[in-house]
């Protein structure tokens, strides 16, 4: 895989832009299963770049950006039989310089959920993630649907700035035993492991609940909430709308069964995105076919 890590070298990507969208997977590294996902689905879109930063603007004082896991050998050798024709790997330097700069301030879909108990968290990742689209101009971006705020607070943003990028969000990956993938699952020790598919256990009660014909918000956040008992400490257990995530006692059409938890050194998150329709409730996405961001 062709690596670029200057900016003056992405006018080689120029030769990609054709009859078909240029597509970028903007990634941290630490490549998994599902980052591997975003690659495979971008490249039926068209020619593929993947972005591989560890961006610090994101990460608060107290959290693990210096513990973040960065093997980029490995991530190459991951991407090398999918195709791709270039990763974006810059220097931390390349992306901020040293003085203070540019952010991006986030919409309201930023308050609350991650965004309370990660302040500065989506203007870090809103300002990276409009660097990353200055600098390679792609036609689309794909993001995984397990970040279900970053998904949300991206869109808001490429709305109210009209950015010409088309968003695309494909599924969580998972383990069999539910668990979503994660770089922090590396984290992770056998038991805590054990215990993390408690998020995933969470959701699927609740969902469970809605099939049975459910449609108010505060059983199905206690029944979350109790299944989290297992981890080490609960951030939240929520349901919201979407795509603005307000909170309705009554539910109705499209909601977010949002999950996070500590367990051991890990801060895991996890969701659910479902349609609720006259007969049923089915699963559902946030950029689907035809819908405004
Ligand atoms: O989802 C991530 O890996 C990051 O938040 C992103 C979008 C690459 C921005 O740093």
């Amino acid at each position: 895989v062709k690596v670029l890590g200057s900016a003056d070298e992405l006018s080689e990507l120029d030769a990609l832009r054709g009859p078909g969208p240029l597509v970028l997977v903007p990634t941290m590294g630490a490549l998994h299963e599902g980052h591997l996902e975003l690659v495979r689905h971008a490249r039926k879109l068209g020619p593929a770049v993947v972005s591989i930063f560890v961006n610090p603007t994101q990460f608060g004082p107290e959290e693990d950006f210096a513990a973040y896991p960065r093997d980029l050998a490995s991530d190459l050798e991951l991407l090398e039989p999918l195709g791709v024709e270039a990763v974006y790997a810059p220097a931390v330097d390349e992306m901020y310089g040293d003085s203070e700069g540019v952010s991006i301030r986030p919409g309201h879909r930023a308050r609350g959920l991650c965004g309370a108990g990660r302040p500065g968290h989506f203007s870090g990742v809103l300002t990276v993630v409009a660097k990353l689209f200055g600098l390679l101009r792609p036609e689309v971006a794909v993001f995984g649907r397990k970040d279900a705020q970053q998904c949300l607070v991206i869109g808001q943003m490429v709305a109210d700035l009209k950015m010409p990028v088309k968003l695309v969000d494909v599924p969580t990956v998972r383990e069999d035993d539910g668990l979503a993938l994660s770089s922090r699952n590396r984290y992770l020790n056998e038991d805590q492991r054990r215990r993390a598919v408690c998020l995933s256990r969470a959701l699927r009660r609740a969902r469970e609940l809605l099939d049975a014909g459910e449609r108010e918000a505060a059983p199905l956040r206690m029944a979350m909430g109790q299944e989290l008992a297992e981890a080490d400490s609960l951030e939240y257990a929520e349901v919201r709308q979407v795509p603005d995530l307000q909170e309705n006692d009554r539910l109705s059409g499209r909601i977010l069964l949002a999950v996070a938890a500590r367990i051991g050194p890990a801060r895991l998150i996890d969701n659910m995105v479902l349609e609720i329709a006259e007969h049923g409730v089915n699963d559902s996405s946030f950029f689907g076919a035809g819908r405004e961001t």
